[in-house]
């Protein structure tokens, strides 16, 4: 197993690593970037942003999407990695699960065989307070590929604060799947903030379970871990 961790001081020193991480990947050859959303990957979205790296012939596939946004709706997926990365680093190809189409079966499909052909160099990834990994939640089998969700209450409560109200959270999701995740050549988990120092511990050190999806990454054979000292400071 090879697990580094790197601990910074805060979230936007963290962020420079990230985007530092994304660099040395890139010019090692990778050509794929397995794309998060959330709070988390901001800053390293933003000091990819700010430098001259140049994604245009690379290949972006995000993790998740709401199901019954439409790309245009400012809550959707689609529209965050617009914002605060695509309109400022385009790349080649940017795939993100079409949850405008409510043909589960199709969708799943389709974005199964987006990974299958684009093998994945390098994920990033957060983490949710109940150890989700993309929408992964509790009790998601290792072995899942792509897949429908349904929201947990707990994720569903904490995403709302991107919403007007907890009613307006979509309660369902598609998402790449645990064993689409761990298929990743490199993975990167970002961390910040006291909130996470608990899942952080239970996820690195704690017992690999399906309970806590994010402790399927103790496995991972390349996995690099950017933590801030509040969600360090339970390790
Ligand atoms: C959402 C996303 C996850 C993300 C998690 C944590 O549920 N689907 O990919 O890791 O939230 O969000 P945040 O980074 O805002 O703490």
């Amino acid at each position: 197993i090879k697990m580094r961790i790197i601990i910074v001081k805060n979230i936007e020193a963290g962020g420079k690593k990230g985007a530092q991480i994304f660099s040395e990947a890139l010019a090692n050859g990778a050509k794929v970037f397995g794309l998060a959303t959330g709070s988390t990957p901001v800053t390293t979205y933003q000091a990819l942003a700010a430098s001259d790296i140049d994604f245009s012939n690379s290949v972006s596939i995000n993790l998740d999407e709401y199901v019954g946004l439409t790309p245009d709706n400012s809550q959707s997926y689609h529209y965050f990695m617009q914002k605060n990365l695509f309109d400022f680093k385009p790349f080649k190809k940017s795939y993100v699960p079409d949850g405008n189409n409510l043909d589960a079966a199709e969708v799943i499909d389709q974005y199964n065989h987006i990974i299958e052909t684009n093998p994945i160099d390098l994920q990033i990834l957060g983490i949710g307070q109940n150890g989700h990994i993309g929408f992964n939640e509790p009790g998601t089998p290792f072995d899942s590929e792509t897949h429908e969700v349904a929201l947990s209450q707990s994720t569903i409560n904490a995403n709302s604060r991107f919403f007007s109200s907890p009613e307006e959270v979509p309660q369902k999701a598609y998402s790449m799947g645990i064993a689409s995740i761990m298929g990743a050549k490199q993975i990167l988990l970002e961390a910040f903030g006291e909130k996470k120092a608990q899942i952080i511990k239970d996820a690195l050190q704690g017992p690999v379970t399906e309970d806590v999806p994010a402790s399927v990454l103790q496995q991972h054979p390349d996995l690099t871990v950017i933590l801030d000292e509040a969600a360090a400071s339970q390790l």
